[in-house]
């Protein structure tokens, strides 16, 4: 249904070389760019704001894809818009998501819903219609580099079999421990975009990488 989209996440670049890093992980054939803000409270970590990625987005000629891990989405949204093509908030933020994703529709971007492995998929259930994008999140949020957890590809399927059931077009996208390996099992459970931070900033050969992720599909 969708083109198998490679999302790389700048988390896991050189911020000190940010221009340079975005433009080698483009020329290495990223769709999209997937910035990770984060505000120390709905995880444990600080990572940037909206103006680093006011300044990513400046540079950047593929869509951003901003992941917000922070506890008020519905008041911080208004500062992301500008440079964000598709913003993502959690299903767990502490705010009133139906009206928080209705304002990032309204606002002329794509929107999208993600979910902690620790909460069922159930709970982002009744949004699946108001959604373009869902993020299921296959590491605790907060960090890059840690291992990808197997038992969240029923999400994946899941989200699958209730798009095509009710006939709707959201993107499944994926986030954390990505690589070649895992990448696979993602697309063959229903996920089409891939976001991946370690295995691409870190790979010897970066296009190799974004190319064998997107064309991962083992079955
Ligand atoms: C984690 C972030 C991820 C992270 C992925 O909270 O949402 O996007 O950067 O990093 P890797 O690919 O290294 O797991
Ligand atoms: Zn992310």
């Amino acid at each position: 249904m969708h083109s198998i989209l490679v999302a790389p996440s700048i988390l896991a670049c050189d911020f000190g070389h940010l221009h340079q890093e975005i433009h080698r992980v483009e020329t290495a054939g990223a769709d999209w760019l997937h910035l990770d803000v984060m505000d120390g409270h709905f995880v444990d970590n600080i990572s940037f704001g909206p103006s680093f990625v006011d300044a990513a987005a400046a540079v950047a000629k593929v869509p951003v894809d901003t992941h917000l891990m922070i506890s008020r989405p519905d008041h911080y949204l208004p500062r992301f818009l500008k440079s964000s093509h598709n913003i993502t908030i959690h299903i767990e933020a502490d705010c009133d998501v139906t009206a928080t994703l209705q304002a990032i529709r309204a606002s002329g971007r794509s929107c999208g819903l993600s979910l902690r492995p620790g909460t069922p998929f159930s709970a982002v259930a009744p949004h699946l219609d108001a959604i373009d994008l869902l993020l299921v999140m296959t590491v605790e949020p907060g960090f890059g580099g840690q291992a990808f957890q197997t038992d969240m590809l029923h999400k994946i399927r899941e989200a699958a079999q209730l798009r095509s059931e009710k006939n709707l077009s959201y993107r499944i996208e994926v986030d954390g421990g990505i690589t070649v390996s895992t990448a696979g099992h993602c697309i063959d459970a229903g996920a089409d975009t891939l976001v991946a931070g370690t295995s691409v900033f870190r790979a010897p050969d970066m296009s190799a990488a974004i190319t064998e992720i997107r064309c991962a599909k083992k079955s």
